[in-house]
């Protein structure tokens, strides 16, 4: 397939779309490799030439932040990323344990995917740092949407439902969508009914735990002291 077969006009005008969010265009990078991520399921070396084509890099640009950042996969993904914290708090509370269920149940390892990668209930599996929930320890997210509180046992149930081609609703945020959908929200494109599309995330965004620090103080009245300006240094100075 020919890079042109691969990014499609449409595609095309999409990263024009991306590029023209920024005054220097080099600072699309991201999002561009997201929106690469959104077609193919991966950055391919098609993935990269385009991006470094229409940014104006090297290639040697774009592979060195692709092979950087781990949310930049350079082998295809399953239909779902499944991703699981095992960083100390969720560790502790489980985590480890549920990285070790899932990879025996599925038979995967880190970044191997159970299914052919694409196809319908594939889904490659990944434990990963601290996903920012640890007050929801332990948690997974499957394409980067939140289950929180998980088990050895519900998150392989959950696991199960992927691979029979469910799609189990998160606790909160976003409706679970695939991987690539996810990516090409993470490149700034919603779904066409975004009004509906937007109500069902704010409906279901907030965590009671996540809040119970704020309203904790609240009741209390606690405040944050007021900081005082700190003047920043002089350009050039130590
Ligand atoms: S340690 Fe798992 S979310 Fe922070």
């Amino acid at each position: 397939m020919t890079r042109a077969q691969v990014f499609s006009s449409e595609i095309v005008e999409k990263a024009r779309s991306i590029v023209a969010r920024y005054p220097q265009s080099r600072s699309a990078l991201l999002p561009m490799l997201h929106l690469v991520q959104s077609v193919q399921g991966h950055v391919s070396q098609e993935g990269i030439d385009f991006c470094a084509e229409q940014l104006g890099l090297s290639e040697a640009e774009v592979s060195a932040v692709v092979t950087f950042y781990t949310m930049y996969k350079r082998r295809p993904c399953g239909e779902h990323l499944v991703s699981v914290c095992t960083n100390t708090l969720c560790a502790a509370l489980g985590g480890d344990a549920i990285y070790a269920r899932l990879s025996e149940q599925f038979g995967v390892g880190h970044e191997e995917t159970a299914g052919e990668p694409g196809e319908p209930g594939s889904i490659t599996l990944e434990h990963v740092e601290c996903l920012a929930a640890c007050d929801l320890a332990p948690v997974l997210q499957v394409n980067y949407e939140y289950y929180d509180k998980q088990t050895p046992e519900s998150a392989a149930e959950l696991v199960a439902a992927l691979r029979r081609g469910e799609k189990p609703a998160p606790t909160r945020g976003a409706p679970l969508s695939d991987f690539k959908g996810a990516e090409l929200q993470l490149a700034g494109f919603f779904p066409e009914d975004e009004e509906t599309y937007r109500s069902e995330v704010d409906g279901r965004s907030q965590a009671v735990e996540t809040l119970r620090g704020a309203a904790l103080a609240r009741d209390r009245g606690w405040t944050a002291p007021v900081m005082e300006d700190v003047p920043l240094p002089e350009v050039g100075t130590k």
